[in-house]
């Protein structure tokens, strides 16, 4: 680089793009000196407040270009920005990417490589937007043997899980969280937990070396669950929140779905659109990184800061990865995981069904932590907490006991976190 100023180019310029390349253009010259040099889009034409001489729509003509040493990406979706990552850190060029799609897919290779090329990738952004969660996982907590890690790690579910904890139905909750620019109008990735699914593929291996697959990693969403089932919470003193668990005791396991979590848990405070991410280990016990999970300004934020690490890297000719820790463990299957399950059911009130339900649980291995028993008649609702008992285990007990001609339906099942 020339006088120490780095040319910079920015693949994309929608949301985070064009927040990105505002605080770029404004950052204090005394920090470090940046030249946003070239900026692709899909749509040359389009009306931007970017000069258009620095604007193309041709990959080539960054890629080719030597005196840029740093890109940024930020186009969204895997193609064609893992090709792109992957073509640029082979030239040696530094990469700083928000994508968490990219790095969940392809993380592993794209780290080797940027080594390979003693070139370097940085991915703040790819998880908790605004939270500077990674780079203390990768720098200041890299001496620790990380236990567990549990994160609200989707803005979108968690804003309408607040929502839905102050009153509104599932539906109400989605429109509003559409119309404030929190979910898309396909909210499939949000509600039904793969955006945090991809998040928690990038924890597992920056905290334990590993990257479950998609088979691997159990997901369940938000979107079966009703102001009911908040009620109840309520009434057990817990809230609900959809939660990604990675846990290396006996046996490593990931997995995101909703969760009964007490209210004193610090993740029970984590309201709106905000994210958190806890960590447990021996010697920190628990540490909790909380704020902004998404939103321009907080995802340009984590990128600038990702810049300004690869332009110290640059400068000092190092490379930015400390050795990926090593699994120590062994995998565990979902189905394996001893799971607490609360569970709603609606029963045909008559004698003997609580003692044909409790007989199922028994012959399954699960015991019942407790029972509440509700109204009368056609409306009778049974609601049961189990001891924590292998997945599989309470599983059967369910199948089986929704095939009882005394049970009308199973309304609903949660895991408790325990
Ligand atoms: N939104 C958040 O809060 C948040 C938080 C953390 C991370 N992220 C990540 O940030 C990334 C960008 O998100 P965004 O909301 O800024 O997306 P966006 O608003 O849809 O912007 C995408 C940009 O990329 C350009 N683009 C897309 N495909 C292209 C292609 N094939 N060739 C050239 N240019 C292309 C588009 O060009 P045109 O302008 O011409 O259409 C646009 O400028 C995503 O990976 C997302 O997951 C977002």
């Amino acid at each position: 680089m020339e006088n120490n100023i780095f040319n910079v180019a920015v693949l994309g310029a929608g949301n985070i793009g064009s927040a990105v390349i505002a605080r770029l253009m404004d950052l204090d010259k005394g920090i470090v000196g940046l030249n946003v040099k070239k900026v692709l889009v899909k749509d040359k034409d389009k009306k931007r407040d970017i000069s258009s001489d620095i604007i193309t729509n041709n990959f080539d003509d960054i890629l080719n270009d030597d005196s840029i040493n740093l890109v940024i990406e930020v186009l969204g979706g895997v193609d064609p920005g893992k090709e792109y990552i992957s073509a640029l850190l082979e030239k040696g060029k530094a990469v700083i990417t928000a994508n968490k799609d990219i790095i969940a897919d392809a993380g592993v290779d794209l780290i080797q490589k940027a080594k390979e090329n003693n070139a370097c990738l940085y991915f703040e952004a790819a998880v908790a937007a605004g939270i500077p969660v990674l780079k203390p996982l990768i720098e200041s907590l890299r001496g620790e043997e990380l236990s567990k890690v549990l994160g609200i790690i989707n803005g979108t579910s968690n804003y309408m899980l607040t929502a839905m904890e102050e009153g509104s139905t599932y539906e109400d909750a989605l429109s509003t969280a559409q119309e404030l620019g929190y979910a898309e109008p396909d909210p499939t990735n949000d509600v039904e937990g793969l955006d945090a699914k991809y998040k928690a593929v990038i924890l597992s291996l920056l905290c334990f070396g590993v990257s479950p697959s998609s088979d691997e990693l159990f997901t369940d969403g938000i979107s079966g669950i009703t102001k009911e089932d908040f009620e109840w919470a309520a009434r057990l003193g817990k809230t609900i929140k959809l939660v990604a668990q990675i846990d290396n005791k006996n046996g490593f396991n990931a997995r995101v779905h909703p969760v009964l979590i007490d209210t004193k848990h610090p993740l029970a405070a984590i309201r709106g659109a905000l994210n958190a991410v806890v960590v447990e280990g021996e010697n920190i016990n628990q540490l909790v990184f909380s704020g902004p999970g998404a939103g321009a300004e907080p995802t340009a934020s984590a990128i600038i800061g990702d810049v300004l690490s690869a332009c110290h890297q640059l400068n000092s000719d190092q490379t930015n990865w400390y050795p990926l820790r090593e699994f120590k463990g062994e995998m565990k299957s979902f189905e394996d995981v001893q799971s607490s399950m609360f569970i709603r059911l609606s029963v045909s009130d008559e004698p003997g069904v609580l003692a044909k339900i409790s007989g199922t649980f028994g012959e399954n291995n699960v015991s019942i932590e407790s029972v509440i028993q509700e109204g009368r008649g056609d409306k009778a609702e049974l609601v049961l907490v189990t001891h924590e008992a292998p997945e599989k285990d309470i599983k059967n007990s369910i199948d089986q006991i929704s095939a009882l001609d005394s049970v009308t339906t199973v309304t609903s099942t949660l895991r408790v976190y325990v």
